[in-house]
Protein backbone atom coordinates (compact mmCIF):
# COMPACT_ATOMS: atom_id res chain seq x y z
CA UNK A 1 0.00 0.00 0.00
CA UNK A 2 1.48 3.19 -0.86
CA UNK A 3 1.87 5.98 1.41
CA UNK A 4 1.43 9.31 1.22
CA UNK A 5 1.59 12.59 3.38
CA UNK A 6 -0.64 15.63 2.85
CA UNK A 7 0.22 18.58 4.66
CA UNK A 8 -2.49 20.96 5.27
CA UNK A 9 -4.85 18.32 5.47
CA UNK A 10 -7.24 20.79 7.12
CA UNK A 11 -7.69 22.81 4.19
CA UNK A 12 -9.98 22.88 1.42
CA UNK A 13 -7.27 21.33 -1.18
CA UNK A 14 -6.03 18.71 1.58
CA UNK A 15 -9.40 17.38 2.78
CA UNK A 16 -10.37 16.94 -1.32
CA UNK A 17 -6.54 15.32 -2.09
CA UNK A 18 -7.07 13.12 1.26
CA UNK A 19 -10.35 11.98 -0.56
CA UNK A 20 -9.28 11.24 -3.60
CA UNK A 21 -5.80 9.37 -2.49
CA UNK A 22 -8.55 7.43 -0.03
CA UNK A 23 -10.46 6.37 -2.98
CA UNK A 24 -6.71 5.22 -5.23
CA UNK A 25 -5.79 2.90 -2.02
CA UNK A 26 -3.77 5.31 -0.18
CA UNK A 27 -2.64 5.01 3.81
CA UNK A 28 -3.16 8.85 3.92
CA UNK A 29 -1.45 10.71 6.62
CA UNK A 30 -2.61 14.52 7.07
CA UNK A 31 -0.85 17.63 9.01
CA UNK A 32 -2.90 19.79 11.38
CA UNK A 33 -1.71 22.89 13.97
CA UNK A 34 -2.85 22.71 17.42
CA UNK A 35 -5.31 25.62 17.75
CA UNK A 36 -7.70 26.72 19.92
CA UNK A 37 -10.11 25.38 17.91
CA UNK A 38 -9.80 22.19 16.04
CA UNK A 39 -10.95 22.85 12.30
CA UNK A 40 -11.75 19.34 11.01
CA UNK A 41 -14.74 20.36 9.17
CA UNK A 42 -13.35 19.53 5.84
CA UNK A 43 -12.49 16.15 6.39
CA UNK A 44 -16.00 15.37 8.75
CA UNK A 45 -18.21 16.69 5.44
CA UNK A 46 -16.13 14.42 3.06
CA UNK A 47 -16.79 11.72 5.46
CA UNK A 48 -12.90 10.82 5.74
CA UNK A 49 -11.86 12.32 9.14
CA UNK A 50 -12.09 8.67 10.63
CA UNK A 51 -9.75 7.31 7.49
CA UNK A 52 -7.22 9.35 7.69
CA UNK A 53 -4.44 9.66 10.11
CA UNK A 54 -3.64 12.84 11.67
CA UNK A 55 0.17 14.27 12.54
CA UNK A 56 0.52 17.38 14.43
CA UNK A 57 3.20 19.92 12.00
CA UNK A 58 3.92 23.40 12.13
CA UNK A 59 5.96 24.85 9.19
CA UNK A 60 7.85 26.93 11.38
CA UNK A 61 9.08 24.14 13.37
CA UNK A 62 11.23 21.36 11.50
CA UNK A 63 11.64 19.16 14.02
CA UNK A 64 7.90 18.47 13.82
CA UNK A 65 8.62 17.02 10.04
CA UNK A 66 11.89 15.27 11.24
CA UNK A 67 9.53 13.25 13.03
CA UNK A 68 6.67 12.78 10.77
CA UNK A 69 9.18 11.63 8.05
CA UNK A 70 11.39 9.70 10.13
CA UNK A 71 8.35 7.39 11.23
CA UNK A 72 6.25 7.32 8.25
CA UNK A 73 8.74 7.10 5.37
CA UNK A 74 6.13 8.62 2.48
CA UNK A 75 6.32 7.49 -0.87
CA UNK A 76 4.62 10.76 -1.93
CA UNK A 77 4.47 13.88 0.09
CA UNK A 78 1.92 16.86 -1.00
CA UNK A 79 2.60 20.69 0.52
CA UNK A 80 -0.67 21.85 0.65
CA UNK A 81 0.01 24.24 4.11
CA UNK A 82 0.85 27.75 3.92
CA UNK A 83 -0.72 31.14 4.93
CA UNK A 84 -2.59 30.77 1.34
CA UNK A 85 -5.00 34.34 2.15
CA UNK A 86 -3.42 37.14 -0.19
CA UNK A 87 -5.20 40.01 1.92
CA UNK A 88 -3.78 38.63 5.02
CA UNK A 89 0.47 38.73 3.71
CA UNK A 90 -0.58 42.31 3.33
CA UNK A 91 -1.21 42.78 6.65
CA UNK A 92 1.43 39.82 7.96
CA UNK A 93 4.13 39.77 5.61
CA UNK A 94 6.78 38.54 7.53
CA UNK A 95 4.79 35.26 8.97
CA UNK A 96 3.72 34.89 5.54
CA UNK A 97 7.70 34.40 4.31
CA UNK A 98 8.07 32.67 7.65
CA UNK A 99 5.49 30.17 6.76
CA UNK A 100 4.85 29.81 2.91
CA UNK A 101 8.47 30.63 1.83
CA UNK A 102 10.83 29.44 4.62
CA UNK A 103 8.98 26.54 5.67
CA UNK A 104 9.15 24.90 2.26
CA UNK A 105 13.12 23.94 2.53
CA UNK A 106 12.46 22.82 6.06
CA UNK A 107 10.57 19.86 4.40
CA UNK A 108 12.72 19.19 1.60
CA UNK A 109 15.63 19.37 3.25
CA UNK A 110 14.88 16.78 6.19
CA UNK A 111 13.39 14.76 2.84
CA UNK A 112 16.87 14.78 1.07
CA UNK A 113 18.20 13.11 3.96
CA UNK A 114 15.83 10.95 5.51
CA UNK A 115 13.87 9.85 2.32
CA UNK A 116 15.38 10.95 -0.91
CA UNK A 117 13.37 8.38 -2.79
CA UNK A 118 9.92 10.06 -2.13
CA UNK A 119 8.58 12.41 -4.60
CA UNK A 120 7.33 15.57 -3.66
CA UNK A 121 4.28 17.87 -4.86
CA UNK A 122 5.02 21.11 -4.17
CA UNK A 123 1.72 24.26 -4.29
CA UNK A 124 2.84 27.14 -6.12
CA UNK A 125 -0.16 29.44 -7.80
CA UNK A 126 -0.93 31.70 -10.48
CA UNK A 127 -0.30 34.50 -8.50
CA UNK A 128 3.23 34.29 -8.85
CA UNK A 129 2.06 35.85 -12.55
CA UNK A 130 1.04 39.23 -10.64
CA UNK A 131 1.12 41.82 -13.43
CA UNK A 132 1.05 39.10 -15.94
CA UNK A 133 3.36 39.21 -18.85
CA UNK A 134 1.50 37.44 -20.83
CA UNK A 135 -1.64 36.40 -22.10
CA UNK A 136 -2.38 33.50 -21.56
CA UNK A 137 -0.04 32.12 -18.92
CA UNK A 138 1.94 28.98 -19.38
CA UNK A 139 5.01 27.31 -17.62
CA UNK A 140 7.33 29.74 -19.61
CA UNK A 141 5.75 33.04 -18.61
CA UNK A 142 7.85 34.86 -17.09
CA UNK A 143 6.93 35.75 -13.22
CA UNK A 144 6.15 38.91 -11.49
CA UNK A 145 4.73 38.85 -7.73
CA UNK A 146 2.33 41.39 -7.01
CA UNK A 147 1.91 41.05 -2.66
CA UNK A 148 4.19 39.17 -0.06
CA UNK A 149 2.17 35.67 -0.49
CA UNK A 150 2.72 35.78 -4.36
CA UNK A 151 6.89 36.43 -3.44
CA UNK A 152 7.20 34.18 -1.02
CA UNK A 153 5.34 31.20 -3.25
CA UNK A 154 7.90 31.87 -5.44
CA UNK A 155 10.58 31.75 -3.41
CA UNK A 156 9.44 27.99 -2.47
CA UNK A 157 8.92 27.59 -6.41
CA UNK A 158 12.35 28.03 -6.98
CA UNK A 159 13.24 26.48 -4.08
CA UNK A 160 11.40 23.32 -5.44
CA UNK A 161 12.97 23.16 -8.56
CA UNK A 162 16.90 23.85 -7.15
CA UNK A 163 15.95 20.43 -5.11
CA UNK A 164 15.14 18.69 -8.12
CA UNK A 165 18.32 20.30 -10.08
CA UNK A 166 20.81 20.07 -7.28
CA UNK A 167 20.03 16.62 -5.67
CA UNK A 168 17.79 14.93 -8.05
CA UNK A 169 14.82 14.87 -6.27
CA UNK A 170 11.48 13.73 -7.77
CA UNK A 171 9.92 17.57 -7.03
CA UNK A 172 7.11 18.99 -9.07
CA UNK A 173 5.55 21.86 -8.79
CA UNK A 174 1.97 22.84 -9.71
CA UNK A 175 1.22 25.90 -10.83
CA UNK A 176 -2.55 26.09 -10.08
CA UNK A 177 -4.65 28.83 -10.50
CA UNK A 178 -7.83 29.55 -8.27
CA UNK A 179 -9.68 26.64 -7.77
CA UNK A 180 -12.91 26.78 -5.61
CA UNK A 181 -15.41 24.51 -3.69
CA UNK A 182 -18.03 24.48 -1.19
CA UNK A 183 -15.01 23.52 1.25
CA UNK A 184 -13.64 27.09 0.61
CA UNK A 185 -12.54 29.20 3.00
CA UNK A 186 -15.34 32.10 3.71
CA UNK A 187 -12.30 34.88 3.35
CA UNK A 188 -11.97 34.16 -0.73
CA UNK A 189 -13.92 36.13 -2.76
CA UNK A 190 -15.96 33.39 -4.43
CA UNK A 191 -17.19 31.96 -1.27
CA UNK A 192 -17.98 35.41 0.51
CA UNK A 193 -20.21 35.73 -2.51
CA UNK A 194 -21.72 32.39 -2.40
CA UNK A 195 -22.67 32.41 1.50
CA UNK A 196 -23.99 35.45 0.80
CA UNK A 197 -25.71 34.96 -1.55
CA UNK A 198 -27.89 31.85 0.17
CA UNK A 199 -27.87 34.17 3.45
CA UNK A 200 -29.61 36.98 1.48
CA UNK A 201 -32.25 34.44 -0.41
CA UNK A 202 -33.02 33.18 3.17
CA UNK A 203 -33.34 36.74 4.28
CA UNK A 204 -30.12 36.56 6.90
CA UNK A 205 -28.57 39.07 4.97
CA UNK A 206 -29.00 42.44 3.24
CA UNK A 207 -26.32 43.42 1.22
CA UNK A 208 -22.66 42.25 0.15
CA UNK A 209 -19.80 44.40 0.78
CA UNK A 210 -16.38 43.79 -1.72
CA UNK A 211 -13.92 45.39 -2.84
CA UNK A 212 -12.54 45.38 -6.69
CA UNK A 213 -15.35 43.56 -9.26
CA UNK A 214 -13.37 44.38 -12.22
CA UNK A 215 -10.70 41.46 -10.93
CA UNK A 216 -10.44 39.15 -13.35
CA UNK A 217 -9.51 35.23 -12.37
CA UNK A 218 -9.06 31.86 -14.08
CA UNK A 219 -12.36 29.66 -11.64
CA UNK A 220 -11.80 26.10 -11.63
CA UNK A 221 -13.53 23.06 -9.06
CA UNK A 222 -11.31 22.18 -6.48
CA UNK A 223 -11.78 18.23 -6.59
CA UNK A 224 -10.75 18.88 -10.49
CA UNK A 225 -7.47 20.27 -9.41
CA UNK A 226 -6.33 17.70 -6.61
CA UNK A 227 -6.13 15.23 -9.53
CA UNK A 228 -3.96 16.81 -11.57
CA UNK A 229 -1.59 16.62 -8.06
CA UNK A 230 -1.88 13.43 -7.96
CA UNK A 231 -1.21 12.52 -11.65
CA UNK A 232 2.12 14.86 -11.65
CA UNK A 233 3.91 12.37 -9.01
CA UNK A 234 2.47 9.75 -11.09
CA UNK A 235 5.18 10.72 -13.78
CA UNK A 236 8.20 8.97 -14.85
CA UNK A 237 10.09 12.38 -14.72
CA UNK A 238 9.12 15.73 -12.48
CA UNK A 239 8.39 18.44 -14.09
CA UNK A 240 6.39 21.42 -13.43
CA UNK A 241 2.69 22.37 -15.06
CA UNK A 242 0.08 25.43 -14.70
CA UNK A 243 -3.33 23.32 -13.84
CA UNK A 244 -5.81 26.10 -15.23
CA UNK A 245 -9.41 25.78 -17.03
CA UNK A 246 -8.32 28.57 -19.98
CA UNK A 247 -11.46 31.04 -18.92
CA UNK A 248 -11.46 33.77 -17.14
CA UNK A 249 -14.15 35.94 -15.65
CA UNK A 250 -14.60 39.25 -13.23
CA UNK A 251 -15.80 39.24 -9.69
CA UNK A 252 -18.71 41.17 -11.23
CA UNK A 253 -19.79 38.06 -13.65
CA UNK A 254 -19.15 35.56 -10.50
CA UNK A 255 -21.68 37.86 -9.06
CA UNK A 256 -24.20 37.93 -11.71
CA UNK A 257 -24.12 33.98 -11.96
CA UNK A 258 -24.46 33.47 -8.14
CA UNK A 259 -27.13 36.08 -7.48
CA UNK A 260 -29.06 34.60 -10.97
CA UNK A 261 -29.25 31.27 -9.09
CA UNK A 262 -31.50 32.13 -6.74
CA UNK A 263 -33.74 34.77 -8.69
CA UNK A 264 -32.15 37.74 -7.74
CA UNK A 265 -29.92 40.54 -9.03
CA UNK A 266 -26.28 40.92 -7.77
CA UNK A 267 -27.05 45.44 -8.53
CA UNK A 268 -29.59 45.10 -5.86
CA UNK A 269 -27.45 44.21 -2.96
CA UNK A 270 -23.65 44.31 -3.97
CA UNK A 271 -21.56 47.67 -2.36
CA UNK A 272 -18.30 48.02 -3.02
CA UNK A 273 -16.18 48.97 -0.07
CA UNK A 274 -12.62 50.44 -0.71
CA UNK A 275 -11.72 48.40 3.02
CA UNK A 276 -11.31 45.39 0.68
CA UNK A 277 -9.20 46.33 -2.61
CA UNK A 278 -5.52 45.53 -2.10
CA UNK A 279 -2.45 47.85 -1.84
CA UNK A 280 -1.64 46.44 -4.96
CA UNK A 281 -3.70 44.33 -7.36
CA UNK A 282 -3.49 40.80 -10.01
CA UNK A 283 -5.76 42.43 -12.52
CA UNK A 284 -5.92 39.29 -14.69
CA UNK A 285 -4.99 35.85 -14.69
CA UNK A 286 -5.40 33.36 -17.21
CA UNK A 287 -3.95 30.05 -17.72
CA UNK A 288 -3.13 27.68 -20.56
CA UNK A 289 -3.29 24.12 -19.32
CA UNK A 290 -1.61 22.43 -22.84
CA UNK A 291 1.08 20.94 -21.08
CA UNK A 292 -1.43 18.94 -18.53
CA UNK A 293 -3.45 17.79 -21.44
CA UNK A 294 -0.82 16.41 -23.50
CA UNK A 295 1.58 15.10 -20.85
CA UNK A 296 -1.43 14.23 -18.14
CA UNK A 297 -3.87 13.85 -20.01
CA UNK A 298 -5.90 16.13 -17.88
CA UNK A 299 -8.69 18.67 -18.24
CA UNK A 300 -10.92 20.21 -16.00
CA UNK A 301 -14.61 18.79 -15.76
CA UNK A 302 -16.50 21.69 -14.45
CA UNK A 303 -17.64 24.54 -15.90
CA UNK A 304 -17.54 27.83 -14.15
CA UNK A 305 -21.45 28.33 -14.06
CA UNK A 306 -21.68 24.48 -12.81
CA UNK A 307 -18.65 25.32 -9.98
CA UNK A 308 -21.04 28.84 -9.11
CA UNK A 309 -23.84 26.55 -9.02
CA UNK A 310 -22.61 24.40 -6.54
CA UNK A 311 -21.25 26.91 -4.49
CA UNK A 312 -24.60 28.47 -4.28
CA UNK A 313 -27.14 25.60 -3.90
CA UNK A 314 -24.61 23.78 -1.17
CA UNK A 315 -24.27 27.19 0.64
CA UNK A 316 -28.36 27.41 0.54
CA UNK A 317 -28.43 23.82 1.92
CA UNK A 318 -26.05 24.65 4.87
CA UNK A 319 -28.24 27.85 5.89
CA UNK A 320 -31.19 25.87 5.08
CA UNK A 321 -30.20 23.51 7.73
CA UNK A 322 -28.54 25.97 10.07
CA UNK A 323 -32.65 27.29 10.42
CA UNK A 324 -33.81 24.07 10.78
CA UNK A 325 -31.70 23.87 14.05
CA UNK A 326 -28.70 22.00 12.88
CA UNK A 327 -25.61 23.47 14.23
CA UNK A 328 -22.84 21.72 12.52
CA UNK A 329 -19.35 23.75 12.26
CA UNK A 330 -18.64 23.53 8.67
CA UNK A 331 -17.17 26.84 8.81
CA UNK A 332 -15.86 29.74 11.26
CA UNK A 333 -16.83 32.81 11.09
CA UNK A 334 -14.70 35.47 9.15
CA UNK A 335 -15.16 38.37 7.84
CA UNK A 336 -18.10 40.12 6.89
CA UNK A 337 -20.36 36.81 8.04
CA UNK A 338 -22.82 37.99 10.70
CA UNK A 339 -23.00 41.09 9.93
CA UNK A 340 -19.63 42.35 11.11
CA UNK A 341 -17.02 43.93 9.11
CA UNK A 342 -13.83 43.48 9.92
CA UNK A 343 -11.22 46.30 8.02
CA UNK A 344 -8.09 44.56 7.31
CA UNK A 345 -5.26 46.40 9.06
CA UNK A 346 -3.67 48.19 6.34
CA UNK A 347 -7.20 49.94 5.44
CA UNK A 348 -7.66 51.38 8.50
CA UNK A 349 -5.98 54.80 8.20
CA UNK A 350 -8.67 55.39 5.14
P1 LIG B 1 -6.28 26.60 2.71
O1 LIG B 1 -7.68 26.11 2.67
O2 LIG B 1 -6.01 27.95 3.26
O3 LIG B 1 -5.41 25.52 3.53
C1 LIG B 1 -4.12 25.83 3.97
C2 LIG B 1 -3.63 24.74 4.90
O4 LIG B 1 -2.33 25.11 5.39
C3 LIG B 1 -4.51 24.52 6.14
O5 LIG B 1 -4.57 23.14 6.44
C4 LIG B 1 -3.74 25.26 7.21
O6 LIG B 1 -3.98 24.78 8.51
C5 LIG B 1 -2.33 24.94 6.81
N1 LIG B 1 -1.34 25.83 7.43
C6 LIG B 1 -1.37 27.18 7.49
N2 LIG B 1 -0.30 27.64 8.16
C7 LIG B 1 0.40 26.56 8.56
C8 LIG B 1 1.59 26.37 9.31
N3 LIG B 1 2.28 27.40 9.83
N4 LIG B 1 2.04 25.11 9.53
C9 LIG B 1 1.36 24.05 9.04
N5 LIG B 1 0.21 24.16 8.34
C10 LIG B 1 -0.26 25.40 8.09
O7 LIG B 1 -5.63 26.57 1.25
P2 LIG B 1 -6.07 25.71 -0.04
O8 LIG B 1 -7.01 26.53 -0.86
O9 LIG B 1 -6.43 24.34 0.38
O10 LIG B 1 -4.70 25.69 -0.86
C11 LIG B 1 -3.74 24.65 -0.66
C12 LIG B 1 -2.38 25.14 -1.12
O11 LIG B 1 -2.44 25.49 -2.49
C13 LIG B 1 -1.89 26.39 -0.40
O12 LIG B 1 -0.48 26.28 -0.29
C14 LIG B 1 -2.24 27.52 -1.34
O13 LIG B 1 -1.38 28.62 -1.15
C15 LIG B 1 -2.03 26.84 -2.68
N6 LIG B 1 -2.83 27.34 -3.80
C16 LIG B 1 -4.18 27.41 -3.66
C17 LIG B 1 -4.94 27.81 -4.75
C18 LIG B 1 -6.44 27.89 -4.65
O14 LIG B 1 -7.05 28.54 -5.54
N7 LIG B 1 -7.07 27.25 -3.68
C19 LIG B 1 -4.32 28.13 -5.97
C20 LIG B 1 -2.94 28.03 -6.05
C21 LIG B 1 -2.20 27.61 -4.97
P3 LIG B 1 -5.18 25.39 9.44
O15 LIG B 1 -6.41 24.69 8.98
O16 LIG B 1 -4.74 25.00 10.79
O17 LIG B 1 -5.22 26.86 9.19
N1 LIG C 1 -11.03 38.01 -0.78
C1 LIG C 1 -11.69 38.99 -1.39
N2 LIG C 1 -12.68 39.65 -0.71
N3 LIG C 1 -11.36 39.29 -2.66
C2 LIG C 1 -12.05 40.27 -3.27
C3 LIG C 1 -13.09 40.98 -2.65
C4 LIG C 1 -13.42 40.65 -1.30
O1 LIG C 1 -14.30 41.23 -0.68
N4 LIG C 1 -13.60 41.85 -3.54
C5 LIG C 1 -12.91 41.73 -4.67
N5 LIG C 1 -11.97 40.77 -4.52
C6 LIG C 1 -10.97 40.37 -5.53
C7 LIG C 1 -9.53 40.38 -5.01
O2 LIG C 1 -9.03 41.73 -5.00
C8 LIG C 1 -8.87 39.49 -6.07
O3 LIG C 1 -8.55 40.24 -7.21
C9 LIG C 1 -9.97 38.49 -6.43
O4 LIG C 1 -11.20 39.03 -5.90
C10 LIG C 1 -9.76 37.09 -5.87
O5 LIG C 1 -9.45 37.19 -4.50
P1 LIG C 1 -9.38 35.89 -3.56
O6 LIG C 1 -10.62 35.10 -3.70
O7 LIG C 1 -9.01 36.36 -2.19
O8 LIG C 1 -8.24 35.00 -4.23
P2 LIG C 1 -6.81 35.37 -4.80
O9 LIG C 1 -6.89 35.29 -6.29
O10 LIG C 1 -6.27 36.60 -4.20
O11 LIG C 1 -5.92 34.17 -4.24
C11 LIG C 1 -6.37 32.81 -4.34
O12 LIG C 1 -5.91 32.25 -5.55
C12 LIG C 1 -4.50 32.13 -5.68
C13 LIG C 1 -4.22 31.53 -7.06
O13 LIG C 1 -4.22 32.53 -8.03
C14 LIG C 1 -5.84 32.04 -3.14
O14 LIG C 1 -6.41 30.75 -3.14
C15 LIG C 1 -4.33 31.87 -3.20
O15 LIG C 1 -3.90 30.99 -2.15
C16 LIG C 1 -3.98 31.26 -4.55
O16 LIG C 1 -2.58 31.10 -4.65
Amino acid sequence: MKVALITGITGQDGAYLAKFLLSKGYKVYGTYRRLSTPNFWRLQALGVLDKVELVSFDLIDQSSMLNILKKIKPDEIYNLAAQSFVGASFEQPVSTAEITALGLPRILDVMRILCPQAKFYQASSSEMFGKVQQIPQNEKTPFYPRSPYAAAKLYAHWVTINYREAYNLFTCSGILFNHESPLRGLEFVTRKITNAVARIKLGLQKELLLGNLDAKRDWGYAPDFVEAMWLMLQQEHPDDFVIATGETHTVREFCEVAFQEVGLHYNDYVKVDERFFRPSEVDLLVGDPAQAKQKLNWKPKTTFKELVKIMVQEDLNRWQRFQKGEHFPWDAPYDYVFGKTISPTYQLDR
